[in-house]
């Protein structure tokens, strides 16, 4: 169960002073309150019964259970009632049912999920609520499909903007990525399936990840790319972990010892069960004693597989011990047992593509867009003797629920920007609309999707002149015009990371042009990954970015655009002006060759341009809104702590727009005189708040001083430095409102 801590900010007791004292006076809306989620522990009480059923078991029976015998699930054992792992993709929404045998769609008609917004977006809510809601409404559909483990989330650091996955994963800061994980995982859980959070680590990019060696100094591995890892664990308590494709300093990671044994297991305490990745693993005794339970993979025969035949023969050879085998079983029964798939318990029965879950897909979408820009006032729009619009843009219609390479969801829901706007806007109002530019790529150097040795697609870049012109024709006639552009998922995909941070296809002089027709044009983004949009941004007054948005991304996006919602998106990672203004380009250590060495070390995403002083084109943590916020009184609790104290932070988020708005709250710390290297800040904590118009809320943000540590990598643990340290609190990693300094005893 989710253990719910819940602090009532000093917003309730201002609420009750302020209407006895002054009528007039009107409060924020909505309580402040502060969660932190607990996974539930993985139990151990069954574990006499799972030793008897070991008892019972051949051989081959155990390690059936070790191995895929299907592309999505191991082995049961139907004369102990052992059932098989059904597992399902992914971040998503939970994918279509697949062969048992290949990758071709089993072609069933009960597997349309619901789709939900990409982790990107799912990060830019930077609302935990928001996890928490994903997580149950997925565990939901994929009880529905009868399925024991989702392969999700995935939440690899994003290193470079170009990285195939960066819609798929969260941000580029590991305090985000655990905050939005930790209650994903949690909710998922509660509906008795496992998590498997993905890829066990280190996994940032697609080029050459099959075998690519990355090396990251202990550092930036302990401070960066584990954090989201440690807390999905210890917090989270997810039931599973997926070992990654590539290898950590010399080792794959589906056999590595010192990731798998020594950090995952005996730091960390993790019970639950490493999943390889597909096809990822390279051994059979190695990977087995350095700590991977399940190998599944790509279709071949699967007792080919080094769990299978392979591992038979070991044990029959003695170099590989039965009580080995045993504890790699026991742990898979322990969690058939904790999600009640053995054992008797009432286990959640779920429910998919409901209603009810579509509009969990509309939240989320409808707090994830964020407004970059808004000069004047372009947005929302004001309808008043508008008598037609100008909708431009291929991905006006572009569908993403499926596309590229890697897991997607059959949906029978997925409104389209312009879906969206038919359905908001009001039938006298006519729509113009034009494709503006063609999704198209250069067929021979389409790059091979898949073959993560090759890059990206080569896209075709020249607009096709009738198409153009169309869209010219669409803009003149319009009162208004919005151009949907940015990418989709077939070019942002998993296997191959981008060649470049273009905008593909000629949509930068698309836009160009139509903005030149009717400078009454706003430009929407639909996109999971940064693009190169400094001249757009300056030319356009409006600028809004969406995302792979979910079933229901074209309704949110059209009620952000009409004012029905009001933006609170924030940015989950930087958008830089070019793309070696970004720390992996800058030190020239992407994407490397057989090894790849992150150079920037614990500099990654804000933290380099900070430290650098580089502006970027858009902030980390930046979202504007259609109201105003100001932030008074902010202060902490007191000025000195001690290491085992939790500083809190508060601050008085004043409304001062005219309209009901959401904004987050961001804490980043500062310690400018460090005897270490030390990026110029971290984000520490945060907190999305509703204020309505007029009225002002407490926000209350808790700082454990441990949260201050870096790694000591002499002593080798997380080290607090004593003395002085700035708190800085803003909206966004840019807009420092108020500096507060506490120090450290
Ligand atoms: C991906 C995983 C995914 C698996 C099964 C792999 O290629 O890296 O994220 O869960 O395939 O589809």
């Amino acid at each position: 169960m989710k253990n719910k801590i819940i602090f009532l900010s000093a917003a309730l007791a201002f609420i009750a002073f302020s209407s006895c004292k002054n009528d007039t006076q009107s409060s924020g809306s909505e309580s402040v309150q502060t969660e932190e989620y607990q996974g539930k522990e993985i139990g151990t009480e069954h574990d006499a019964e799972i030793d008897k059923l070991i008892a019972q078991m051949t051989i081959e029976e155990k390690i059936g259970m070790l191995h895929g015998n299907s592309m999505f699930s191991t082995g049961g054992v139907k004369r102990l009632g052992i059932p098989e792992l059904k597992m399902a993709d992914g971040p998503l929404g939970v994918r279509e049912e697949i062969s048992r045998d290949n990758w071709a769609p089993a072609g069933l008609t009960n597997d349309f999920a619901t789709y939900y917004p990409a982790g990107g977006g799912l990060a830019a809510t930077w609302n935990t609520e928001m996890a928490h809601t994903f997580g149950s409404s997925l565990g939901e559909e994929l009880r529905a499909r009868d399925k024991d483990m989702l392969l999700s989330p995935a939440i690899n650091m994003v290193r470079t903007p170009l990285g195939g996955r960066t819609y798929e994963y969260m941000s580029e800061d590991p305090f985000l990525n655990k905050k939005i994980a930790v209650p994903l995982i949690v909710g998922l859980q509660e509906k008795d399936v496992m998590a498997c959070v993905k890829h066990f680590a280190a996994n940032n990019q697609e080029t050459n990840r099959d075998f690519v060696d990355v090396q990251i100094d202990e550092r930036a591995l302990r401070e960066i790319y584990l954090p989201a890892f440690e807390a999905a664990v210890k917090e989270g308590k997810s039931y599973g972990i997926m070992g990654a494709y590539n290898k950590f300093r010399g080792e794959y990671l589906c056999e590595n010892d010192y990731m798998l044994n020594k950090i995952l297991r005996d730091e960390w305490g993790f019970k639950g069960i490493v999943v390889s990745d597909w096809a990822a693993v390279h051994s059979t005794a190695k990977s087995l004693k350095n700590g991977l339970d399940i190998e599944m993979g790509t279709p071949k025969p699967f007792n080919e597989f080094f769990l299978a035949d392979k591992l038979i023969a070991a044990v029959k050879s003695g170099e590989v011990s039965e009580a080995e085998i045993n504890l790699h079983v026991k742990r898979i029964l322990r969690m058939l047992f904790q999600v009640k798939a053995m054992g008797g318990g009432e286990r959640a029965k779920g429910s998919i593509a409901t209603e009810a879950h579509y509009q969990d897909a509309y939240k989320i979408a409808a707090e994830d867009i964020v407004l970059l820009k808004n000069e004047n006032n372009a947005l929302p729009l004001k309808l008043d003797g508008v008598k037609s619009i100008a909708v431009i843009g291929n991905n006006a219609t572009k569908k993403n629920a499926l596309g590229g390479f890697g897991a997607g969801v059959k949906t029978k829901r997925e409104v389209t920007p312009l879906e969206g706007l038919k359905n908001r806007l009001p039938s006298s109002i006519k729509i113009n609309y034009a494709e503006g530019y063609l999704e198209r790529y250069d067929e021979k150097n389409k790059g091979n999707l898949g073959n993560i040795t090759s890059n990206g697609p080569v896209t075709i870049d020249q607009l096709d002149p009738a198409k153009l012109q169309e869209a010219i024709e669409a803009a003149k006639k319009s009162d208004v015009a919005i151009i949907f552009a940015g990418s989709n998922r077939d070019y942002e995909t998993e296997a191959s990371d981008r060649r470049n941070l273009n905008l593909p296809f000629g949509q930068e002089e698309l836009i160009q042009k139509v903005l030149a027709v009717n400078p009454k044009t706003i430009v929407v983004m639909v996109a999971g990954a940064p693009f190169d949009i400094d001249a757009v941004s300056k030319k356009t007054s409006a600028l809004v970015w969406s995302w792979f948005n979910g079933s229901e991304g074209g309704n949110a996006l059209a009620d952000v655009l009409l004012g029905k919602v009001n933006p609170s998106g924030k940015l989950p990672w930087t958008m830089p002006k070019k793309i070696m203004d970004s720390p992996a380009h800058a030190t020239n250590s992407f994407p490397g060759g057989k090894t790849v060495t992150y150079a920037e070390g614990i500099l990654i995403g804000y933290r380099w341009f900070d430290t650098k002083n580089i502006a970027p084109l858009y902030p980390f943590g930046f979202g504007l809104s259609y109201t105003t916020f100001a932030f008074d009184n902010a202060k902490s609790d007191k000025s000195e702590y001690a290491l085992n104290e939790t500083i809190t932070v508060s601050v008085e988020v004043k409304n001062t727009g005219k309209v009901d708005g959401k904004e987050v709250v961001q804490v980043y710390a500062s310690k400018t005189d460090s005897k270490i290297t030390r990026a110029a800040q971290e984000l520490k904590g945060f907190q999305k708040t509703a204020v309505k118009t007029g009225s002002s809320n407490t926000v209350t943000i808790k700082v454990p001083v441990k949260e201050l540590a870096y790694y000591d990598v002499t002593a080798k643990k997380w080290t607090v430095e004593p003395g002085k340290y700035i708190l800085k609190v803003g909206n966004s990693s840019r807009d420092i409102k108020k500096e507060i300094t506490i120090s450290i005893k």
